[in-house]
């Protein structure tokens, strides 16, 4: 399976900068290739969101590399990686131990491919760990996860538990409907950043995107 997907990972992405963070190179399904334009029905993949480096991931990266402080020395989950961004920006800022999370194993496969890219090493795990203690870190990110309003529910209790165990969770979100204004009020602010041109241009409507981090309950 590994060397079936890595052939069809290569060939229906390309390498891109064009996002907020240009210090990483990551390959995501882009205007460039074939599948971005193609019907459905011709697409080998079936949801393949790690081919696309979403909103709330792209603010939770770049506010690591800008304030690596979040992660450096620590331990660091992040759940739902998707393509790999915040877990290899949280491995090149020197977290202790970095765990990419997906129960999506092609998005765990992709996002080593993309850590190699980048010259980083993590661990990868397809466990699901929403509800559990989280134990062996300190640092959880979320990033674009609030899309569904039920499983944004659940998400939204299990990460206020973890608070309570002083795990820091650092939430990216572009205003998802997932993430409602009580939700947000349990929250602090961190940083606001303009999404870039491409970006908008993936995500119609979204032009900006935020970083959260949940406030201890
Ligand atoms: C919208 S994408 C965001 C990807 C990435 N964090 C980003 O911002 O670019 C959501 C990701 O969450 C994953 N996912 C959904 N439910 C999950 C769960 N219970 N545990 C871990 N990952 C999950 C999906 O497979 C998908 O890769």
């Amino acid at each position: 399976m590994l060397k079936e997907f890595t052939s069809l990972f290569l060939k229906h992405t390309s390498p891109s900068r064009k996002h907020l963070t240009p210090e990483l190179v990551l390959r995501l399904v882009t205007p460039s290739c074939p599948l971005w334009s193609a019907p459905i029905t011709d697409s080998p993949f079936t949801d393949p969101f790690w081919g696309f480096y979403w909103p709330g991931g792209q603010a939770t990266a770049r506010y690591i590399l800008d304030n690596p402080g979040a992660v450096t020395g620590r331990r660091v989950l992040d759940i739902g990686c998707g393509c790999g961004a915040g877990a290899i920006v949280a491995a090149r800022m020197k977290a202790k131990q970095v765990v990419a999370n997906d129960i999506d194993t092609y998005a765990v496969i992709a996002t080593e491919l993309n850590a190699e890219m980048n010259n980083v090493h993590l661990d990868t795990d397809t466990n699901n760990f929403i509800g559990s203690s989280c134990k062996d870190f300190d640092v959880i990110l979320i990033g674009d996860m609030f899309y569904d309003e039920e499983f944004g529910n659940s998400l939204f209790i299990w990460l206020n538990r973890l608070t309570k165990d002083n795990k820091t969770i650092l939430i990216g979100d572009p205003g998802r409907h997932g993430l409602t204004e009580s939700r947000r009020s349990r929250m602090t602010l961190l940083a606001k950043y303009d999404l870039p041109k491409e970006t908008r241009e993936e995500n119609h409507g979204y032009t900006e995107t935020s970083i959260w981090k949940l406030n201890k309950i």
